[in-house]
């Protein structure tokens, strides 16, 4: 693969001058050396009931199990034994409301919620093992949920809010969840969102549903079927105020969570986390990457719905005790300044949040941001997609004042936390802008041309990490030999991120984003393939081709080449309509960008769309070779729709 242009030559160094990095990789050494010594050390940071008998299990290859024979319960490491300590008045969270109300939770108040709700699963008979749906918006009685279920030994799979009911209907099936935690709306940009007519929806389709609790958030009248639907405050008022369910001692090995994502096909994938190694993961990521120290605001702006949010809303900032803000909002409501105002209201010291929000701020303007005393602010962070430099410069300037470090943290759902970053709690090495920096102890990570070699300094190639880390995931929800393929299939032993990579001569990792047919929209992550599904599930569409283009703000979106089905004729309204079909097939995230009607799609003799041709039209690029395709007429006439469209309305 070809030399890649990096900005190289900027460094942009804080506070320690001098860092040679050098604490950082002795560390690193350390855990390479002899990882089993190294994690038995860093496991002592939580409680175990009872201490494993193996750090890393590795007998069945791709299949590690991290502190086998191990026993503990992540609730009550995130809890139960804090609250024997000073922290038990310490705020846990503070919560903002979309329309400005405030709650606040200590962790002793957090730990009897969780303990209430633990007692109506409890009570509605879940075991241990048991599936827990949670569809909801960003409010307290979310994390709530995730804590009683893992108190119970459940298993929770969060569907991010925002989706179909569709989406919620297959992941509920995929994982049998018996329990959907939901409420009677939610709230978006001052207007509801109907989330428990999605969810009755779809529990029109899910058999394994038997009890379905409802959080009043809206207070408007909503349907209830009697004896499945049950009001939250009514079950918790039947569990008694005092509960107290004694935390399930799990193994190690047992799952935690599923949490959907997608990938190359169009059916997403249930990435399973188990409990030991995603705690001890969670907690020395979080501590190695932002170092938050008791006094801290930590505010990581994602939504609970994503890994993101589970880690970093969760189960992180609650195992190192410290206070985290949750918001259900959005940046811009009710005015541009919200996140601003926020940070000034509630005295927010680390901000950790997506390039899409840093590029969509830059384009508001900084005068949002100067009405504001933003000045407790100490540390910044990024993740989810590839940061621009344009966009970290402006960050470390017009947020960090030129005076805090960007962590830009690579990561996926399958890797449990940080990868790759700056760590600003190890030895905060010099920072380029754009560049995540160095892998985490543990992690060897290595770019990979496409024979699986590596390959030299500054060129681009996949990433691919050698060797385990407590945090991985630990198979496909009941599909192991999908993870086989899909992680491991590639190269033996190797785990394949499918992302694109460069490490420069300096060792500092760029990643340039996915390598295969999975989109990044504001941070996002769509699989083409489901697009083009839900796309090809309306009548009139026959074909479609589905790819990423890029956008200033949301650093990629959708953009669909149909082909119509004989008796549909092109239109604006079809193509509204289309539009309209994807929002409601998978939920607004994937809305196409745009969706060309052509008569015929670029393919090869055998029968493969040709997508390079299709990318360059949308970029006005050079075509290149055509000698492969088995009619080249169908590119110039793809050409001029595409014209003709851009001229009636350029963007
Ligand atoms: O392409 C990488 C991109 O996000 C993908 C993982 O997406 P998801 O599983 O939704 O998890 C997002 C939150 C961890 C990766 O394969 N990605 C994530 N963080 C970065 C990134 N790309 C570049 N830089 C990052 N910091």
């Amino acid at each position: 693969m070809s030399e890649t242009n990096l900005p190289v030559n900027e460094k942009f160094i804080f506070n320690k001058q001098d860092s040679s990095g050098e604490k950082l990789h002795e560390e690193r050494e350390k855990s390479i050396k002899n990882p089993q010594d190294y994690w038995a050390e860093k496991a002592e940071a939580i409680d175990w009931f009872k201490k494993w008998d193996k750090v890393l299990d590795d007998s069945n290859e791709p299949f590690y199990k991290w502190f086998a024979g191990g026993i503990l319960n992540i609730s009550h490491n995130t809890l139960d034994r804090h609250i024997t300590t000073q922290r038990k008045n310490k705020l846990a969270y503070i919560w903002e409301g979309e329309m400005g109300e405030i709650k606040t939770y200590t962790y002793y108040q957090l730990y009897r919620e969780v303990n209430k709700l633990s007692k109506i699963f409890k009570n509605y008979g879940l075991k241990k093992g048991d599936r827990v749906a949670v569809y909801l918006p960003v409010i307290p009685e979310l994390p709530i949920t995730l804590l009683a279920t893992a108190r119970i030994g459940g298993i929770h799979t969060v569907i991010f809010s925002g989706f179909s009911a569709e989406a919620l209907a297959d992941r509920i099936n995929d994982c049998g969840a018996k329990v959907l935690v939901t409420a009677d709306g939610s709230f978006r940009r001052g207007k509801i969102v109907q989330i428990k007519k999605n969810a009755d929806r779809a529990l029109e389709k899910t058999p394994t549903i038997e009890k379905v609790i409802v959080v009043k958030r809206t207070c408007q009248e909503i349907d209830m079927k009697e004896g499945r639907d049950v009001w939250y405050t009514d079950a918790l008022v039947a569990a008694g105020g005092n509960a107290y369910v004694p935390p399930e001692p799990m193994q190690a090995t047992d799952p935690l969570f599923i949490l959907y994502t997608s990938g190359t096909t169009g059916k997403p994938k249930g990435v399973q986390h188990g409990i030991g190694g995603y705690s001890v993961w969670a907690h020395w990521t979080l501590k190695w990457g932002f170092n938050p120290v008791d006094e801290d605001i930590w505010w990581c702006t994602a939504d609970i719905g994503w890994i993101t949010g589970h880690t970093y809303n969760v189960y992180a900032p609650l195992s190192l005790g410290i206070t985290s803000l949750l918001f259900e909002g959005t940046p811009d409501f009710p005015a541009k300044d919200r996140w601003w105002e926020m940070i000034e209201r509630h005295g927010v010291t680390i901000l950790y949040t997506t390039p899409t929000a840093v590029r969509m701020f830059m384009k508001f303007g900084e005068e949002w941001i100067n009405k504001h005393d933003i000045s407790t602010l100490r540390i910044l962070g990024t993740v989810g997609e590839p940061i621009n430099p344009e966009a970290w410069k402006w960050y470390f300037k017009v947020i960090g004042k030129e005076k805090m470090p960007i962590i830009d943290t690579w990561w996926q759902t399958e890797t449990g936390g940080f990868m790759i970053a700056p760590l600003a709690g190890i030895d905060l090495v010099p920072l380029k802008p754009g560049s995540a920096t160095y892998p985490l102890p543990s992690i060897q990570a290595e770019v990979y041309d496409d024979k699986g070699q590596p390959v030299t300094a500054g060129n681009k190639g996949f990433l691919v990490i050698k060797s385990p880390w407590p945090g991985m995931l630990q198979t496909l929800w009941k599909d192991p030999e999908r993870f086989k393929q899909t992680y491991f299939g590639r190269w033996e032993n190797l785990y394949y991120t499918g992302d694109y990579a460069v490490k420069d001569k300096d060792g500092y990792f760029w990643l340039l984003g996915r390598a295969d047919e999975v989109l990044k929209v504001a941070g996002h992550r769509l699989g083409t393939v489901e697009i083009e599904s839900a796309l090809v599930s309306h009548p009139s569409v026959s074909e479609a081709a589905v790819m990423g283009k890029e956008d200033a703000v949301k650093g990629e979106v959708p953009v669909a080449f149909i082909v119509l089905r004989s008796g549909f004729e092109p239109s604006d309204e079809l193509r509204t309509q289309l539009i309209k079909h994807v929002r409601t097939t998978i939920g607004p995230i994937a809305t196409p960008d745009e969706v060309i009607i052509v008569n015929k799609l670029p393919k090869t003799r055998s029968g493969k769309i040709v997508r390079r041709i299709l990318r360059a039209i949308l970029v006005s690029a050079e075509i290149g070779d055509m000698s492969t395709l088995e009619d080249a007429s169908a590119v110039d006439e793809i050409k001029t729709i595409y014209a003709e469209i851009k001229k009636k309305s350029p963007k």
